[in-house]
């Protein structure tokens, strides 16, 4: 063949290419779209939900390509008595993860809640709770190596105004409890994202302060950490601003760490009006956006499917209704918006 016919070809091939790839059709879910971005959108997974409801299920694997468990993961569940681990629960959710191509998080392996009896009520010197803090993120770690890409080691070491949160572990360990569990989970785990994660920290505030200090000291230190979960956990009354979430973002990415957005939900009152559901949507938007801004911000979980299972009725008496899907799985305003912010244009990274 001639040189310029072999370059037409090349060049009409080139053409069909790029032809099919505009023809291709626009994703029409959340997962659709993340998938394409290669971003992370996921949702808490409640088991009995999972095991009993169909509908549940369907929506929980088309709509996202990220897990986390609620509940069955933290320590009351995983080592209700001292060296005896149950993983049945857990290893549910790693398999639906599988069977649907999903990725888990793991969450939590050291926080001050969720506690069973016997480290709750236990007699503790620092040595004896330093050894069964380390047994238990390593049994935990180990039992889920390799199936879990990104842990929630540490969760809620800060207290509301920045200082250290008061707590079994802090008080008869001392803050050296935070290294201790993240060097273990390191150790049994050393693939896995390791991160510290807290509410109340998104927006530039004290307590953000407290948490990137906390952060940079354990970076600084060698300590194995990889990330900074933000819960965002929010109402309408709440402090929820795009720019100061980035500049938080950013200054954490400074640090070498990632960022992961991994509790969201925007609680309203139980008879809330369409102009709250639209201030909601707004939320979730702003903070999308806020996260797909920064190449550090990575993934972007909401606590819940739908508002069937949500955790808020419970919690916040009177209010509810925080999810991207209401209690009949219908997608709200909220789900509408993430679409629309998902195919947006990507901005260029600075
Ligand atoms: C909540 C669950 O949603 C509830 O079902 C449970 O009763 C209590 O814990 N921050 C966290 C989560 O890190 O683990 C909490 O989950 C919500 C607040």
């Amino acid at each position: 063949m001639k040189k310029t016919s072999v370059f037409s070809l090349v060049v009409i091939l080139s053409l069909l290419l790029s032809a099919c790839s505009v023809l291709q059709p626009a994703p029409t879910t959340l997962r659709g779209w993340a998938d394409q971005r290669k971003f992370e959108i996921g949702a808490a997974v409640s088991i009995p939900a999972l095991e009993s409801d169909e509908p549940y299920r369907e929506l929980l694997a088309r709509e996202f390509n990220t897990v986390v468990p609620e509940n069955v993961m933290k320590w009351d569940a995983t080592e209700p008595q001292q060296g005896k681990f149950t993983f049945e629960d857990g290893d549910k959710l790693v398999e639906f993860a599988e069977q649907n191509k999903m990725r888990v998080r793991g969450h939590t392996l050291v926080w001050h809640q969720a506690l069973p009896d016997w480290v709750a009520k236990g007699e503790w010197t620092k040595e004896t709770l330093s050894e069964a803090l380390r047994q238990h993120v390593s049994g935990v770690a180990s039992h889920y190596k390799g199936k879990i890409y990104a842990w929630d080691v540490v969760n809620e070491a800060v207290g509301d105004s920045g200082e250290m949160r008061g707590s079994l572990w802090s008080n008869v360990i001392g803050p050296e409890y935070i290294e201790i569990a993240f060097r273990a989970a390191d150790e049994a785990d050393p693939d896995a994202l390791l991160f510290y994660n807290d509410y109340g920290a998104e927006m530039i505030s004290p307590k953000a302060d407290a948490v990137y200090e906390l952060v940079k000291d354990l970076k600084a230190r060698g300590v194995p950490i990889d990330g900074v979960g933000m819960q965002m956990h929010t109402s309408l009354d709440d402090y929820v601003d795009q720019t100061s979430l980035q500049l938080n973002i950013k200054r954490i990415a400074a640090l070498g760490l990632i960022v992961h957005i991994t509790e969201m939900d925007v609680r309203i009152p139980d008879d809330f009006t369409p102009e709250q559901v639209q201030a909601q949507a707004k939320i979730y938007a702003d903070v999308l956006r806020g996260c797909l801004a920064e190449p550090a911000c990575q993934a972007v979980l909401v606590w819940g499917v739908n508002d069937k299972y949500s955790w808020i009725p419970q919690q916040y008496p009177g209010l509810g209704a925080g999810l991207l899907f209401d209690e009949a799985y219908q997608s709200k305003p909220a789900y509408q918006e993430w679409i629309k912010v998902l195919s947006e244009k990507e901005p260029p990274s600075d």
